[in-house]
């Protein structure tokens, strides 16, 4: 698949502008893509699950935590989320020594030229090059100019906090600051009396899962799966109260579930970046059907142009619209279709 921004991205790189450190390079929110770098003199970092998987399919060595190894070359992709973004390029150069390069690239649609104006306010000395409707930028790092104020401001801003809701929460999570008016609907129309091991799928921070627990006292468990480590790690804050009742799952919810649930709930998500993938919500309902019971119930929200009738009705012996409002379908599957040896 066409990766403009990470063309743009390691083109610097293909032609011998930056040169990749011998002691190797560290490359943040890493993606694979095509030219490939070579594995062994990057080392990555990346907290969403199917890109995970990608780069460990490809060679790639990924990182769990941060040693504080200074890198003399940093490379970033970003987000979709401003403050995050902000504190990418923190954390770049933090983790870069003196003397040595922070780099990135972004999508001329996608604030190319504001990302990498940030660059220039936090590390100065900024290049930058423009190709396949992106920018490229990088800065050479000197420590004892790099406005500090800004570095902890942006760090600060990335830092979980409660929103209004109550919710430990993080910019660049879905719905971060607020409860989702989608999964509130799905809440409201869940029947109070579902009992059983329960399974939400995409749990983001935890609220679905949460509410279902606290609106259904008689399921006895739930499985929360999230591919987004920064969700999944403030979901098991937020659901603390309940001890082993909450289990907490790095998944990839496309590549299926394995499971024997009563209920599944489930606002799936339908993009990737700014991409609309109602593929990924498809994924989603095989996922739910081959991780339920016989008799068991999917509970699911979405937006109401997304096509899921036709995945559902070949996935599930029923399905029911408990609702259709304010732009949303409330949906209710009962009873996968026999599962597959
Ligand atoms: C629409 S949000 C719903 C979040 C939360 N359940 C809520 O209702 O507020 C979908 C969630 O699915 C997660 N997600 C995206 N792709 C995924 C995948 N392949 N496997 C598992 N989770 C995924 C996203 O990170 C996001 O948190």
């Amino acid at each position: 698949m066409n990766d403009p921004i990470y063309e743009t991205l390691v083109l610097p790189i293909e032609d011998g502008t930056v040169a990749l450190p011998d002691d190797g390079a560290l490359f943040l929110r890493a993606r694979t893509g095509f030219p490939s770098l070579p594995t062994a003199q990057v080392l990555c970092e990346q907290s969403f699950r199917p890109a995970y998987d990608a780069l460990i399919r490809s060679g790639f060595t990924l990182r769990d935590t941060n040693d504080g190894r200074a890198f003399g070359l940093t490379l970033v992709l970003p987000q979709r989320q401003r403050d995050e973004n902000r504190a990418l390029l923190a954390r770049a150069v933090m983790s870069t020594r003196d003397g040595g390069i922070v780099m990135a690239a972004q999508s001329n649609t996608q604030g190319a030229k504001t990302f990498e104006n940030e660059l220039e306010a936090l590390a100065g000395n900024v290049t930058s090059l423009s190709k396949n409707k992106c920018r490229v930028f990088w800065a050479r790092i000197d420590q004892s100019q790099v406005d500090s104020d800004l570095l902890e401001a942006w760090l600060a801003n990335d830092a979980p906090h409660r929103n209004d809701a109550g919710y430990l929460s993080r910019p660049g999570l879905f719905a971060w600051d607020r409860i989702d008016a989608g999964s509130q609907k799905l809440i409201d129309h869940l029947p109070a009396d579902l009992s059983g091991r329960a399974a939400d799928l995409g749990a983001g921070f935890g609220y679905l899962a949460d509410a279902a627990l606290k609106r259904c006292p008689k399921l006895t468990h739930i499985d929360l799966y999230e591919a987004e480590q920064r969700a999944l790690d403030l979901a098991r804050e937020n659901l603390a109260e309940y001890g082993d009742r909450a289990q907490f799952l790095w998944a990839d919810v496309t590549r299926g579930v394995t499971g024997d649930y009563d209920v599944i709930i489930s606002n799936p998500p339908f993009h990737v970046d700014r991409e609309d993938r109602s593929d990924i919500g498809q994924a989603f309902i095989r996922a739910a059907a081959g991780a339920l019971k016989s008799g068991g119930q999917l509970f699911m929200v979405a937006n109401r142009h997304l096509p899921y009738e036709d995945t559902l009705k070949a996935a599930f012996k029923s399905v029911k619209m408990l609702a259709d409002t304010g732009g949303y379908k409330i949906i209710q599957a009962i009873g996968p279709q026999a599962k597959r040896k």
